[in-house]
């Protein structure tokens, strides 16, 4: 029996469009442009290992909790979290775990509404020849220039929250479910047709053997962390994206191979743009570890080179304007869903408001790229600071928080009863071990890791 309530939203019109939607919120930038390039950072083969063992143990549990989570509270992740809190006997404090989400959505958004900004710009400048022929140091050149201007960021982040807005403000069946369906099917279609074309080019091998031979001299705790925080990034998880969503679920759908669907597509979907990427890295002999720029700053050369890489070229980025916008309609739709809720909003107000929001801070992020560069914190700009705080600290937090609740605090007969599943099942058990002790600790872990605390402790009991 899964639970009585309703949503005042409205409901996917099937699993097909559940799936299509998560995966869309799941399939973003973080695959074709984080995955590649922190991939090249972390020294290749090693690390995607370790993000697939985080993704099998940690990711795809805790996205079957936060899908039950969502279609057993019906609601925004606030409501629901109060609801379900309230229901289980809780304290209500879990309420606090939505808000956390609210918060970390809008600092997501805010820097990832930038680079979708730039993706949006690539596509017209790739279209237009403007890489055809050029140096690597004028491809360095024109993607330096192009973030220390102020004003075209600016206008390329205003587009896109704008597009953002759109797809939201138009609800769930004519707006989100609507988008989906057109734009992941493309999205497929031309990632394929990428790695089509990368297969025929010299450096396939090489990446192949990049990607999945490991080296796990090169892999350090700050590698283990990036791939944990990437697992949550990447599958949306830990700040009610992937809730609300689960909230729109048709009673009759089956949780855990629904999750396991949309953790697998977009893992496929992280592995396949680095095998569209990098064999065009290796044949034309530019250097993998390029950080945020490996796709702005390198590939563009490999464009400008190739036969056709105009259109080719143009193709990809667009691909990545149609990751980035399925992701970014996920982002706002938890704040809408509340305002709506609480604030008896009309759906185009809520999203314009909390649309709006977003794009203020994202502007405190542009501008911190450019003119406000010099101010920094723990070495990092604004950008940088909320893309590591939500990715790599906010998003495990909320995640376990999840966890923890499903895994301690939520009754066996409620989970139960939203996964229908009776008696004992080996999966529900398994899914539950990994809930209540191998996330928690593992996230623990890496976080008292990375921030010293670990060292700290082990030196005290020594
Ligand atoms: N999963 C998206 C991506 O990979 C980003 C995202 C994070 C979307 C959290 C929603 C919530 O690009």
């Amino acid at each position: 029996m899964t639970s009585p309530r309703t949503s005042i939203h409205g409901e996917w019109s099937s699993r097909m469009a559940f799936v299509l939607a998560a995966t869309g919120s799941a399939v973003g930038l973080g695959n074709i442009w984080r995955f590649p390039y922190i991939t090249g950072d972390n020294g290749g083969g090693a690390f995607v290992i370790v993000y697939l063992i985080c993704i099998l143990a940690i990711g795809l549990p805790i996205m079957t909790a936060e899908i039950l989570l969502g279609r057993r509270g019906r609601q925004s992740p606030i409501n629901s979290m109060r609801s379900l809190a309230k229901e289980e006997g809780c304290h209500k404090a879990w309420q606090g775990l939505g808000w956390m989400g609210v918060v970390g959505g809008f600092m997501i958004l805010s820097f990832y509404s930038v680079v979708a900004g730039w993706t949006l710009a690539y596509v017209f400048r790739t279209g237009s020849g403007t890489f055809v022929n050029a140096t690597a140091d004028g491809v360095s050149y024109i993607f330096d220039q192009f973030v220390s201007d102020p004003e075209r960021l600016l206008a390329w982040h205003t587009i896109f929250m704008a597009m953002s807005i759109v797809v939201v403000s138009r609800g769930v069946s004519h707006g989100l479910e609507k988008a989906v369906r057109y734009l992941m099917p493309t999205l497929f279609v031309l990632l394929i047709g990428m790695v089509f074309y990368a297969m025929s080019t010299s450096g396939f091998s090489l990446a192949l053997d990049y990607l999945f031979t490991p080296d796990f001299s090169k892999l350090t705790t700050s590698s283990i962390l990036t791939a944990m925080g990437q697992a949550f990034f990447s599958l949306s998880l830990g700040m009610g994206a992937i809730m609300i969503y689960g909230s729109y679920l048709p009673r009759d759908v089956s949780i855990p191979r629904t999750a396991v669907i949309v953790a697998g597509m977009d893992t496929l979907v992280a592995l396949l743009a680095g095998l569209a990427i990098f064999p065009i890295v290796f044949a034309y002999n530019l250097e993998p570890a390029q950080s945020a720029g490996l796709v702005f700053k390198v590939l563009p050369i490999a464009f400008g080179e190739m036969p056709g890489g105009t259109l080719f070229g143009t193709t990809f980025f667009l691909l990545l304007v149609f990751a980035a916008w399925t992701s970014a309609i996920s982002l706002l739709e938890p704040v809408v869903a509340w305002l709506v809720e609480n604030h008896g909003m009309t759906r185009v107000m809520a999203s314009a408001w909390s649309g709006l929001t977003a794009w203020l801070l994202g502007v405190a992020s542009l501008l911190s790229l450019n003119i406000w560069s010099a101010y920094t914190l723990f070495g990092r700009n604004i950008f940088g600071l909320l893309e590591d705080l939500t990715t790599n600290i906010m998003l495990p937090l909320g995640g376990v928080l999840i966890a923890v609740f499903v895994g301690w605090k939520m009754r066996r007969k409620s989970s139960k009863h939203e996964m229908d599943i009776e008696g004992d099942h080996i999966v529900y058990n398994l899914w539950i071990f990994l809930i209540r002790y191998v996330s928690p600790l593992a996230v623990a872990i890496v976080l008292l890791k990375v921030s010293g605390l670990l060292d700290w402790i082990t030196q005290l009991l020594k």
